[in-house]
């Protein structure tokens, strides 16, 4: 059990690659805090069926108001924040299209979400990291951001962003012994992306022929890199955004 006793948080955890991260945290001892837009008491449930220490929580990412009740709630219930996992994000909803065709809303909110969303989790959780002496924040990026990806403009420049402020994040945390790193998958069979089979279609193939290893990427193909960032293993790691997508990034 690599994360035993670890509280760690993991943002839009209702569903998705959220969720397959809180379960393998859980089966790695983690104390887990589900949290997301959406109802994150099913997903709940069915961790605590497992055995696990589960806090199930609403929260809309871009709020502040609600990323310091997440913080606060976790630690009343928990007492400490170990880790935090940035994976809420506007992603699989999004319709591809050409970017002069984008609302000037569906921008503000993408960013709002995926970047915004981001700089106010980790400001949520600082104070308590500080406290603890330490901690780790994991972002979740994209490929995207490194293969310029056409038709979603406002995404691919969110997760360019994602990598900026984690190697920006890592150098003003390490004075404290926060570490800041990243994920950056590749194209992720997630259950959102399986509820847009004409998209996949699409995207799929080009996509698995640009590997090293030529096949579909799905969530349990994360899990490892995750639980090597929440753990001990990676305590001299920041900075760094690891590309999980079977070698098709090299950056
Ligand atoms: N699936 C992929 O191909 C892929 C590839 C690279 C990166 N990613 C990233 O991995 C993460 C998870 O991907 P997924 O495929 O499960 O995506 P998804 O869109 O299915 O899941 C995102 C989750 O974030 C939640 N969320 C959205 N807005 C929120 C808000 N304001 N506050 C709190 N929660 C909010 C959603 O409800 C959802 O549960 C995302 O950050 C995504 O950008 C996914």
């Amino acid at each position: 059990m690599r994360l035993k006793d670890r509280v760690v948080i993991i943002t839009g955890s209702a569903q998705g690659i959220g969720k397959v991260y809180a379960q393998r945290c859980a089966r790695e001892g983690a104390r887990v805090v589900l949290t997301d837009i959406l109802d994150t008491q099913p997903a709940a449930e069915e961790l605590r069926k497992s055995g696990a220490e589960v806090l199930a929580l609403r929260t809309d990412v871009a709020k502040e108001q609600n990323t310091n009740a997440m913080a606060a709630q976790t630690i009343a219930r928990f007492g400490r924040i170990d880790v935090l996992v940035n994976n809420a994000a506007i992603f699989a909803t999004l319709p591809l299209q050409d970017f002069w065709n984008i609302p000037v809303t569906e921008w503000d909110r993408v960013m709002e979400v995926n970047v915004k969303g981001n700089f106010l989790c980790v400001k949520a959780v600082l104070p308590q990291m500080r406290k603890q002496g330490g901690g780790k924040i994991i972002n979740i990026a994209s490929g995207v951001a490194f293969k310029g990806v056409p038709y979603m403009l406002h995404y691919v420049s969110s997760k360019g962003a994602v990598v900026s402020l984690t190697r920006a994040m890592a150098r003003e945390l390490g004075p404290f012994n926060i570490a800041v790193n990243a994920i950056a998958p590749g194209y992720t069979m997630s259950e959102g992306v399986l509820a847009r089979p004409e998209q996949v279609n699409q995207m799929r193939r080009p996509i698995v022929e640009s590997r090293c290893f030529k096949r579909d990427e799905v969530p349990e193909d994360l899990t490892g890199t995750l639980v090597y960032l929440a753990s001990a293993d990676s305590d001299f790691v920041t900075g760094q955004i690891l590309a999980v997508d079977g070698g098709s990034v090299m950056h």
